[in-house]
């Protein structure tokens, strides 16, 4: 029988009894301790961020409960950040059933003026921005020498900058346009540009309401996904069986805490088959 018509309800068994084979205990002793710790210790900030688990971690949960690059601090229990290439976001939510979160530079909150401008970016191993047109790129353009047909058009669009982010004499402006137009504005017109994702929501929100400034727009932040990477679909195996996920941060591979000792895949016992069993005939 050719492999391509094997239904994939057998595929999926192969892999469980092959998961399940493989899971061999690789320590014993002091290993409860660690389960117990992820199990419980989960990130908790302020009233919107609480109970966030793997692959997060920070504050008292500790670095061998999540993976590295998703270290989340907490401010005042009230505001929660994450660092992502050098760049400082606010985590305005996280949906753990999803794998993705809402969040907003740190430094366009409530000034889009930073000393220093800079693009937008993620570490794409590890995230990616939510999909388009759901999340759309603003083009954010500085310095711009006043020209009547966008300085009419994109009126609502202007911001200011406050007095410290250079000298900016007053015939300068700055403005936003949505980055399929930016290559409308020739290079030379503007100082510098950036951008910045935003809800597709905010931005018809914007445009609906003249109360809304510019800098409410952005603070409203966008939406990252992280990856389903093989990190994460070891983690389901290791989670349907009762472990915690971790890393093993000698290795800096997945590991499974389970009450027993830690694993590699996930945690034995008949259990395992009977938690597999709807999924596998339904
Ligand atoms: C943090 O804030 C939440 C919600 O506002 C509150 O329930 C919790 O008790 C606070 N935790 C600490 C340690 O103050
Ligand atoms: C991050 O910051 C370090 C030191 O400030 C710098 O060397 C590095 O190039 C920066 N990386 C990115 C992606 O900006
Ligand atoms: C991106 O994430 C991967 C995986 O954690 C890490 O190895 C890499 O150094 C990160 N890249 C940058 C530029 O931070
Ligand atoms: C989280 O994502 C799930 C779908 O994956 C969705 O059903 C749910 O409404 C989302 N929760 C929030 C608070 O957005
Ligand atoms: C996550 O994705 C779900 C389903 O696609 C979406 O409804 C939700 O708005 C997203 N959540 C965040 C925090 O961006
Ligand atoms: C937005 O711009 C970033 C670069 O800053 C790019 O990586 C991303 O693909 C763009 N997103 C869309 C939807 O065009
Ligand atoms: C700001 O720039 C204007 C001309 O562009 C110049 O006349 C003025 O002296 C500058 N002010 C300061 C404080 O540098
Ligand atoms: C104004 O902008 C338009 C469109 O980019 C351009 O064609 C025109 O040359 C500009 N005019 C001036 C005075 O800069
Ligand atoms: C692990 O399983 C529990 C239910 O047993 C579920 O609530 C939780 O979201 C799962 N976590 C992950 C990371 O899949
Ligand atoms: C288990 O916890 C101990 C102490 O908290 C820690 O030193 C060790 O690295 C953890 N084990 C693994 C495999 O991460």
């Amino acid at each position: 029988m050719p492999l391509l018509s094997m239904p994939p309800l057998s595929v999926n068994l192969i892999i469980i009894i092959f998961l399940f084979i493989v899971s061999s205990p690789t320590s014993h002793g002091a290993d409860n301790e660690n389960y117990t710790t992820c199990h419980q210790k989960k990130y908790d900030c302020g009233g919107q961020i609480k109970g966030i688990g793997y692959p997060f971690w920070g504050e008292d949960r500790p670095p061998f409960c999540g993976v590295q690059g998703f270290e989340l601090t907490c401010y005042g229990n009230e505001s929660t950040t994450i660092v992502i290439q050098n760049q400082t976001f606010h985590v305005l939510r996280i949906n753990q059933s999803a794998n993705n979160m809402t969040i907003a530079r740190a430094d366009l909150w409530d000034n889009l003026c930073p000393v220093e401008l800079s693009d937008t970016t993620l570490n794409f191993t590890l995230f990616d921005f939510g999909p388009h047109p759901h999340v759309l790129n603003l083009t954010l353009l500085y310095g711009c020498v006043p020209n009547a047909s966008y300085d009419h058009i994109e009126a609502r669009g202007h911001f200011q900058c406050p007095e410290v982010a250079g000298n900016q004499s007053s015939s300068n402006i700055n403005f936003f346009v949505e980055d399929l137009y930016d290559s409308y504005i020739p290079e030379w017109e503007c100082k510098s540009r950036i951008r910045v994702p935003v809800f597709q929501e905010g931005l018809y929100a914007f445009w609906g309401d003249d109360h809304m400034t510019v800098e409410e727009l952005v603070k409203q932040g966008f939406e990252a996904d992280y990856h389903e990477t093989d990190k994460f679909l070891a983690c389901d195996s290791c989670n349907y069986s009762g472990g915690e996920c971790g890393t093993d941060t000698t290795t800096n591979q997945v590991i499974c805490f389970c009450h027993n000792g830690p694993q590699s895949y996930m945690c034995p016992g008949p259990g395992v088959y009977l938690l597999f069993f709807p999924q596998l005939f339904h």
